[in-house]
């Protein structure tokens, strides 16, 4: 190379790089929509997952993809009836480029419908229900946490092998909570079991003295219930004052003693649950993101933080492999699809439908952790039933 080629290829890299650097500035921030429960039974896992998600943009430098973030926050109150227009708040008024939300799923479907004919990007941190994933598929729709199917699934195989023979179900009466009796009812009765009854209360009602005393006529082997956040304090305390857990074994996806147990206190303690995260993983990189965590907020981390601190991760996979433009859809999807997330719950990836492929852990509740048995199942994707992209 003579030198006027070499200065002139010197040049060529300089201008694409000040090309690239003027292309982050000229797309400004990256506009965050946060539509999470920040009031209500769900209030603290809203919380956590901005925590959660707040602390890993916060690793990155408070930038992803090069942009810097700027949050628009919504309290969703978890009320499915105002979560169009909510979610449409965001996308039409205050033009988001990205919307991570939300913990309930009822109101997690209105947000996919809105997101899929907007077009907008979603990342879902909690919201279990399995059409997101399923039916309304799309390649712009994210979850960074499971689907209801899959911990009720795990739960339902580890009570057919201990082997319980009946099983009733207590939840409360929304897509989560029927979703999460499926699951637990396909896995137990593949292994043997039967579900005998399925008992609800409407969500958010906390009143569950009626229903504990049909449990403890019918005496079934066990009992599985879907609660999470307050009402899971209330239900765990109720079924103990009631003596229930003596006689009859309370199972559960591990919302029901995750984030709760300071509350809950003896009442929980011996409780097996079935999630895609525990307590004493002992793995460097949950430890390092619960130092993390316990330095910054001043509070021990849940699983609904791990979703948090992960959807961040997704996010920042995106908008590197797309340099920050978040318009480039198929790029964005590809490069979280072919990704290893290195989450604190451990490894996982995320499946076609774009639901996390993960390990699910039997946990045993031990004083104030859920601490991990073992691997329920390992790398256990959701079977993305209706789901056609
Ligand atoms: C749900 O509505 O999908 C949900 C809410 C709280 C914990 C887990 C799932």
């Amino acid at each position: 190379m003579t030198t006027r080629t070499a200065a002139r290829s010197t040049l060529t890299a300089l201008a694409l790089a000040c090309i690239a650097t003027l292309g982050h500035a000229q797309q400004g921030k990256l506009k965050v929509g946060l539509m999470l429960p920040f009031s209500g039974t769900y209030a603290a896992l809203g919380v956590a997952i901005e925590n959660g998600f707040k602390l890993r943009v916060e690793e990155q430098g408070g930038k992803l993809g090069g942009r810097e973030i700027e949050y628009i926050k919504v309290d969703d109150e978890s009320d499915p009836a105002k979560a169009t227009d909510n979610v449409n708040k965001l996308i039409k008024r205050d033009n988001v480029d990205v919307i991570v939300g939300t913990v309930h799923s009822g109101v997690a479907m209105a947000m996919a419908k809105a997101a899929k004919e907007s077009g907008t990007v979603l990342i879902v941190p909690n919201a279990g229900a399995d059409a997101v994933t399923g039916p309304m598929c799309a390649q712009n729709i994210f979850r960074s946490s499971f689907s209801n199917w899959q911990p009720a699934y795990a739960m339902g195989e580890v009570a057919a092998k201990q082997g319980k023979k009946t099983a009733m179900t207590l939840t409360w009466k929304y897509a989560a909570g029927d979703e999460s009796v499926a699951g637990f009812k396909e896995g137990f009765e593949k292994g043997g079991g039967k579900v005998v009854k399925q008992l609800t209360v409407p969500f958010p009602n906390v009143e569950f003295q009626a229903l504990l005393t049909e449990i403890a006529a019918a005496k079934p082997d066990a009992v599985y219930s879907f609660f999470a956040g307050g009402g899971a304090v209330k239900f765990v305390k109720d079924y103990a004052a009631a003596g229930l857990n003596k006689t009859i074994p309370l199972y559960g996806p591990g919302f029901l003693t995750d984030g709760t147990l300071d509350a809950q206190g003896e009442a929980a303690q011996g409780m097996l649950t079935t999630l895609h995260y525990a307590d004493g993983l002992n793995t460097p990189r949950d430890n390092a993101f619960r130092t993390a965590y316990a330095k910054a907020f001043k509070l021990q981390p849940d699983v609904y933080a791990v979703q948090g601190y992960d959807a961040a991760q997704m996010l920042a996979i995106g908008l590197a492999a797309t340099k920050g433009d978040i318009s480039k859809k198929a790029e964005f999807a590809s490069a979280i699809e072919k990704a290893k997330i290195d989450s604190p719950r451990g490894t996982f990836t995320i499946g076609k439908s774009h639901n996390p492929v993960q390990d699910i852990y039997l946990r045993k509740v031990e004083g104030k952790d859920n601490k991990v048995v073992n691997v329920a199942i390992k790398g256990l994707a959701d079977p993305a039933r209706g789901c056609r992209m």
